[in-house]
C-alpha cells in the first residue's frame, strides 16, 4: 500500500485487530489518528502516511499478533512480514514514542534497531506528538498529563513507567517541536 488511501486501509486493519478484544485501545487509536489528521498544515500530503501510522501504532497489543510482548516490535514485524506494509509505516510503528528506551529495558534494543531504521525526524516526532497528547480513551491531553496518566496506570515500579521516565526528554522535545512548527505555520498564515 502506498500513497493516497493508505489511511483508510490502515483504519480497517487496526479496527479488525483491536476493536473486538481491546476496545479501549481502539478508542485511543482513533484519537491518535484524529490528532494526526490535524497536522495537515505542517505535513501536507504526508499527513496521510502519518494518519496510517497512527492507526497502526498500537496493533502490537492485539492478542492475535503479540509475540515478544513489546508492542512496537510486534506490530512492526506483523506489518513487515504478514501485511507487507511499506517500510515507512513499519519504521514509524517500530520507533513510535521513543520506543528505544523500552527496548533497552526489555533487552530488545538490538532486535529493534537492527530490523527497523529510524524514519525522518519530522514524521517520527509527529507520531510521538499525536500519541503523547492523546489519553487512553482517545481524549486530548497535554503531554504532562499524558505522562502522568501512564505512570498512574502502570504504577511506579513497572517496566513501562521506568521506560517512560527514560523517554520523557525525547517525548517532550518531540511535542515541543511539533507545537513550534504548528505555531510557525499559523503565524505564516
Ligand atoms: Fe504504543
Amino acid at each position: 500500500m502506498n500513497g493516497v488511501g493508505q489511511a483508510e486501509w490502515a483504519r480497517d486493519l487496526a479496527q479488525r485487530l483491536l476493536e473486538p478484544t481491546l476496545p479501549r485501545r481502539w478508542a485511543h487509536t482513533q484519537g491518535v489518528a484524529g490528532r494526526a489528521a490535524s497536522l495537515v498544515p505542517i505535513l501536507g500530503e504526508e499527513a496521510d502516511t502519518l494518519v496510517a501510522a497512527a492507526y497502526l501504532h498500537d496493533i502490537g497489543y492485539a492478542p492475535d499478533l503479540a509475540d515478544t510482548g513489546f508492542h512496537p516490535l510486534d506490530g512492526a514485524r506483523y506489518l513487515r512480514d504478514v501485511v507487507k506494509a511499506d517500510d515507512t509505516l513499519c519504521r514509524l510503528v517500530a520507533h513510535h514514542s521513543c520506543a528505544v528506551n523500552e527496548a533497552l529495558n526489555r533487552n530488545l534494543y538490538d532486535a529493534l534497531t537492527s530490523e527497523f531504521d529510524e524514519e525522518r525526524p519530522e514524521l517520527v516526532e509527529a507520531l510521538t506528538y499525536c500519541d503523547m497528547t492523546t489519553g487512553p480513551d482517545g481524549q486530548h491531553l497535554n503531554v504532562a498529563d499524558r505522562l502522568a496518566e501512564i505512570h498512574s496506570r502502570y504504577g511506579p515500579d513497572h517496566l513501562v513507567s521506568r521506560s517512560i521516565t527514560a523517554s520523557t526528554p525525547c517525548i517532550t522535545a518531540a511535542v515541543h517541536s511539533v507545537e513550534a512548527a504548528l505555531l510557525a505555520r499559523e503565524a505564516a498564515g
